[in-house]
């Protein structure tokens, strides 16, 4: 115990007292500095459609012909992509990989270039981040309330991706039997709402949204042949009333949009819009309680900072107290380390 103590405070002594944790050497810290370099160079090439000009195969004069790109400079970039991997090469011939044939271009079934489009608009944002740590908001517009409706797209369509492939284990998890009426607060592409009243003949959906999303929003319910039982409506979540006498109010991917103060709102006015014994279900990142972990949440709050005039991630003991202060009478989350926390009116 005395030995313990006395190695520890030699270790404070030299600011090495946190060594033990997960940290970087030197060298991977520089590393880790220039991986810009390889992002830069993969979101420059779905931005400009690379992968689609490469097609079958192409030479660097054949892509820069069909983007209308310098000749040389496309061949430096076509050249950076097969060293990392993202295209290959054979006798002067550039080729796509399995992967970015499959999946970055143009015209292939399961192209995800549209919403990949969006990871590429990040960069403005992560590119203002001293301004954003210095002034302690964002400082660019955020893109969503923007007149930029390729941005609109784009982000609905990384929304639709994420939301298609994991709707169907949210409502296992939650439950779609005993839901008559549901909300879906910024519910985007509306995919939560459709694989709700996909689970249960008897549900009716509302996917509340801005103006521009709704119509996005309309076009997915009327492919899924929902349009009887899946409405969109115009609203703005930040300060509008809800109505009353849903079952279910859900919020996924809406909390970290927004600072404590406006959960704390939204909250209230999810309570007042459930009956008694209905449940609003938050979907979002999660962090640990000291706000360094898991990674991807952390990471996410930063996005956020970037991203939003107030927004950020948060732990469950902050949305505990939110929530019981608008009036929840009971707050589970559905799996330890999961991303759904439930509350009970
Ligand atoms: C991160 S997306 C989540 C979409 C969807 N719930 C999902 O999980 O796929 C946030 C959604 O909130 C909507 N939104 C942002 N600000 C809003 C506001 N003030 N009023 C209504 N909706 C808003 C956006 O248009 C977007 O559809």
């Amino acid at each position: 115990m005395r030995k313990a103590l006395v190695v520890g405070l030699a270790l404070l002594a030299q600011g090495t007292l946190f060594a033990a944790m997960n940290t970087l050497t030197y060298s991977e810290l520089t590393q880790k500095m220039r991986l810009f370099q390889e992002s830069r160079l993969l979101l420059t090439a779905v931005e400009l459609d690379v992968f689609t000009a490469v097609g079958s195969g192409a030479t660097g004069r054949e892509v820069a012909a069909r983007l209308k790109t310098n000749p040389r400079a496309t061949e430096t970039l076509l050249n950076g992509l097969v060293a990392v991997g993202a295209l290959n090469k054979r006798d002067g011939k550039f080729g796509n990989t399995e992967d970015t044939g499959r999946y970055l271009v143009e015209g292939s079934p399961e192209c995800a270039r549209e919403a990949l489009m969006h990871t590429v608009h990040m960069w403005g944002a992560w590119g203002t981040l001293t301004e954003a740590v210095r002034t302690g908001t964002a400082v660019t517009r955020p893109g969503i309330s923007g007149e930029d409706e390729q941005w609109t797209e784009s982000f609905i369509a990384a929304m639709h991706r994420n939301a298609a492939s994991g709707a169907n284990a949210l409502v296992r998890q939650v439950g779609a039997e005993n839901v008559g009426r549901m909300l879906d607060v910024g519910g985007g592409s509306g995919a939560y709402s459709i694989a709700f009243a996909k689970a249960n003949a008897a549900l009716r959906a509302e996917v509340l949204d801005l103006g521009k999303v709704v119509g996005i929003a309309k076009k997915h319910i009327a492919e899924a042949g929902l349009s009887g039982r899946v409405v969109t409506r115009v609203g703005d979540l930040t300060k509008d009333e809800f109505g009353s006498d849903y079952d279910l109010v859900l919020l996924s991917a809406i909390c970290h949009m927004l600072s404590p103060e406006e959960n704390q709102s939204l909250f209230r006015r999810c309570a007042r819009a459930l009956v008694p014994g209905g449940r609003v279900v938050i979907r979002d990142f999660i962090l640990e309680e000291d706000k360094s972990a898991p990674a991807p949440a952390a990471l996410f709050a930063v996005h956020m900072l970037v991203n939003t005039p107030g927004g950020s991630t948060y732990s469950e003991e902050e949305y505990r107290s939110w929530l019981e202060g608008a009036g929840f009478r009971e707050v589970k989350r559905l799996a330890p380390a999961g991303d759904l926390i439930v509350a009970w009116r």
